[in-house]
C-alpha cells in the first residue's frame, strides 16, 4: 500500500498533464488557473485509496479516470461560484470574477467534455460500468445543484428536503469515487457497493462541514468568504435545523434575519451567527457531521476490508470530517 502523502502526490502530478493550445486564452487560462490554485483533491485522491487497498499498479488508467472527477468538480465549483455569486475561492477570485461570466461558463463547459477524456482511459474490461456510473451521477450532480438554487426562495424546507439535496449535490460524486476505485480494482458488486456507501456518507458529513465552515469557519483557512451561505439565504444544515430548534419568538427572528437585505449583509451574518449558537445549533451541527463518520465506517462492514485497509478508509474519514479547508 502507499503511503497517504504518495497517492497525493500522484493526484498533483496528474493535475499537471492537461496541455491544450494557448488559444483562445479566455478559453483555456481558466481551466490552467482553477487547476493550479489548489483544492484539496479529495475525490481523485479517495478513488486511488480505494484502488490502492488492492493494487499497488497505479498506471494512467486508472490515474486519469481519477483526475476525470476532480476535473469534473471543478467544472461544477466555476459553475457553482456564478450560481452563488461567490467571488473568493481557495483563498484566489473565481473564474468569473477573474474574467466574466461568459469566460466561465464556456471554460467550465470544456471541463466538462474534459472529464469525458480523462474517463476515457480507464479499462477496458470496467469502462461501461465506469461510464454508467460517471454520467448517472453527473446528472445527479446538478438535479442536486438545482434543487439547492430552488431552495434559496423558499422559506422553509424539511430536514428530509436538505439531505435530499446534499446526497445529490454532493455525496454521490464522493460515492462515485470510491466505487469507481473499487471497480477499477476489479472487486465484486458487494463490495463496490459497500465502498459506494462509504463515500455516500462521508461525502453528506462533507457537504455539512462545508455549511458549518461557510459560517463558523476561519476565512483566510477556508479560502472562501465567510457568511455568503447566510447573505444568499441558503438552506444549510444549520439554518434547516435553526427552524427545528426554535421557539417561536427565535423563528420570528430567523424570518426577520432572512428578510435582511444584501445592502446589510454583515448584520445579516453576525445575527444569524448569533442566533445558530443561541440555539445549540453551531454544536449540534459538529455532532452530526460525526454521526455521518459513523455511518460510513458502519458502511464498510460487507466489504470485507481487513484491518489495514480499514485503518486507511478510517485515517480518510478522520481527515475529511477534521477539516478546516
Ligand atoms: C467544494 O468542494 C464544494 C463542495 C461540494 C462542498 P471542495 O471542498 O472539495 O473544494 P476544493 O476542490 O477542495 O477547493
Ligand atoms: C457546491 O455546494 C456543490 C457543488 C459545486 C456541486 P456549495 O455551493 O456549498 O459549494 P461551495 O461552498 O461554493 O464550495
Ligand atoms: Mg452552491
Ligand atoms: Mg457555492
Ligand atoms: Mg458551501
Amino acid at each position: 500500500m502507499l503511503s497517504f502523502q504518495e497517492i497525493e502526490k500522484i493526484v498533483e502530478k496528474s493535475a499537471k498533464v492537461v496541455n491544450h493550445p494557448s488559444q483562445p486564452a479566455n478559453l483555456y487560462a481558466p481551466i490552467d488557473y482553477m487547476l493550479s490554485i489548489g483544492g484539496k483533491r479529495v475525490r481523485p485522491i479517495l478513488c486511488l485509496i480505494i484502488y490502492n487497498l488492492y493494487s499497488n499498479n497505479l498506471d494512467r488508467n486508472v490515474i486519469f479516470p481519477a483526475f476525470a472527477l476532480e476535473v469534473f468538480h471543478e467544472f461544477t465549483l466555476i459553475h457553482d461560484d456564478i450560481m452563488d455569486k461567490s467571488d473568493t475561492r481557495r483563498g484566489q477570485p473565481t473564474v468569473h470574477k477573474k474574467w466574466n461570466d461568459n469566460v466561465a461558463l464556456l471554460s467550465g463547459d470544456v471541463m466538462f467534455i474534459l472529464s469525458y477524456k480523462y474517463l476515457a482511459e480507464c479499462p477496458s474490461f470496467c469502462k461501461s460500468e465506469v461510464y454508467d456510473l460517471f454520467t448517472k451521477t453527473a446528472i445527479e450532480v446538478c438535479e442536486g445543484q438545482q434543487l439547492d438554487m430552488d431552495f434559496e426562495n423558499k422559506s422553509f424546507i424539511t430536514m428530509d428536503d436538505y439531505l435530499g439535496m446534499i446526497s445529490l449535490k454532493t455525496a454521490v460524486l464522493l460515492a462515485c469515487s470510491a466505487k469507481m476505485g473499487a471497480i477499477m480494482a476489479g472487486r465484486p458488486q458487494k463490495e463496490c457497493n459497500a465502498l459506494y456507501d462509504y463515500g455516500y456518507q462521508l461525502g453528506m458529513a462533507f457537504q455539512i462541514t462545508d455549511d458549518y465552515l461557510d459560517t463558523f469557519g476561519d476565512e483566510k483557512v477556508f479560502g472562501k468568504k465567510i457568511g455568503g451561505d447566510i447573505a444568499n439565504n441558503k438552506k444549510t444544515w444549520l439554518l434547516v435545523e435553526a427552524f427545528k430548534r426554535a421557539d417561536s419568538a427565535q423563528k420570528a427572528r430567523l424570518s426577520e434575519i432572512m428578510s435582511i437585505g444584501l445592502w446589510q449583509k454583515e448584520t445579516k451574518i453576525q445575527q444569524m451567527q448569533q442566533l445558530y449558537v443561541e440555539t445549540g445549533v453551531k454544536d449540534a451541527a459538529l455532532s452530526v457531521i460525526g454521526d455521518y463518520y459513523s455511518k460510513a465506517m458502519n458502511a464498510l462492514a460487507p466489504a470485507g476490508l481487513n484491518e489495514e485497509q480499514t485503518a486507511r478508509l478510517g485515517f480518510f474519514a478522520e481527515k475529511i470530517i477534521g477539516r478546516e479547508k
